[in-house]
């Protein structure tokens, strides 16, 4: 039988990093990509062109971008709220790239300051002019299951906002739990939904873990069918605008459950949690995956 191929989108270096208060050095994140490169992530989401002032820790993506050595076959997403940080990207050597909408009016003004419309607005000369230059474009939604303003999201909501961004032409769209409020069973009314409108395989799920229900949200998303995750390595992460949410489902985790599903991804698992190990001890931060945890502890002790 073969096995099912699941695509892996590696959050770890932008949705990873954005939130962390220390400045991150350049040097210490082009590592970071390139292990999960050499652990096999094919797509690595690397920086994103957002405005310093709201996102300090992403102020380097100038310079990130042009020192980037890229691996053959591997993509390095940016996002790119507006045509001025599209210009930014594409000049700094990006050619893929994300937009970011949410299905919450109020997380679409506290995260990139204007409504879900006027966002789409924003978002129309940058499709104009990827397809120019035949960039692609990955669509967010955000908030698709709860938001940190508005609480609970109709799964309608969110699945007219998925339906706008693959109208005005993004490849695929993440569905963003933002905030990990979502259960299987509300993330399966959210697939539901989008799945009604925009064909499965232009579909992603990005759970982030606050509740802990990130594992069991992805398992009820690859039962439904779906075949494309996000995850941060180490469980890194959360965003500025959604206070006390956490990273993204851990990297480790995800592969962990996969494999044990028996699908492919491409990862090679020791050395993704080598690279766990390496980013959290840069940062001083406890690893959040349990996965990693669990086979860190079963390697042998190494005397100095
Ligand atoms: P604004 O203030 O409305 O923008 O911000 P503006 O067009 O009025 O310009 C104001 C200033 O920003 C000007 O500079 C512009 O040059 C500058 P000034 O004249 O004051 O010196 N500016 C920019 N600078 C750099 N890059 C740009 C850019 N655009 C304008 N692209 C803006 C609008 C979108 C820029 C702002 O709100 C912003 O940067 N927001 C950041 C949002 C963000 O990065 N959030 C986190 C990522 S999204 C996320 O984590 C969710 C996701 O993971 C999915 C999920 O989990 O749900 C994807
Ligand atoms: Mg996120």
């Amino acid at each position: 039988m073969t096995q099912p191929k699941v695509r892996i989108v590696e959050m770890g270096p932008r949705d990873g990093l954005q939130n962390e208060k220390q400045p991150v050095p350049l040097a210490t994140k082009l590592e970071l990509i390139d292990r999960l490169a050499a652990a096999g992530l094919r797509e690595i989401e690397a920086t994103s062109f957002v405005s310093p002032k709201w996102v300090p820790q992403m102020a380097d993506h100038d310079a990130l971008m042009r020192a980037l050595i890229r691996r053959p076959g591997v993509r390095y997403p940016v996002l790119t709220p507006n045509l001025q940080g599209f210009h930014a990207a594409i000049d700094a050597g990006a050619d893929h790239v994300a937009v970011f909408a949410a299905a919450s009016e109020a997380f679409s003004r506290k995260n990139i300051n204007c409504s879900i419309s006027e966002s789409i607005e924003r978002f129309l000369p940058v499709m104009a002019a990827a397809r120019e230059r035949g960039v692609a474009v990955r669509g967010y939604v955000s908030c698709v299951v709860g938001c940190p303003y508005e609480g609970p999201v109709a799964p309608a909501q969110a699945a007219e906002v998925t339906q706008r961004l693959i109208d005005i032409g993004c490849e695929e769209v993440s569905l963003g739990d933002t905030i990990g409020v979502g259960t299987p069973a509300t993330v399966q009314r959210l697939l539901d939904a989008c799945a009604s409108v925009v064909p499965m395989d232009k579909l992603a799920g990005h759970y982030h873990d606050t509740y802990g229900m990130a594992v069991a949200n992805v398992y009820a998303s690859y039962r439904f069918g779906l075949r494309c995750f996000d995850a941060s390595v180490a469980g890194l992460g959360g965003c500025p605008y959604a206070k006390g949410a956490t990273g993204n489902v851990a990297t480790e985790d995800l592969v962990y459950l996969l494999h044990g599903l028996g699908a492919d991804t491409g990862i090679d698992l020791d050395r993704l949690v080598d690279t766990g190990a390496w980013i959290s001890a840069e940062l001083g931060r406890p690893n959040s995956s349990r996965a990693a945890r669990a086979l860190l502890a079963q390697r042998p002790a190494v005397t100095p």
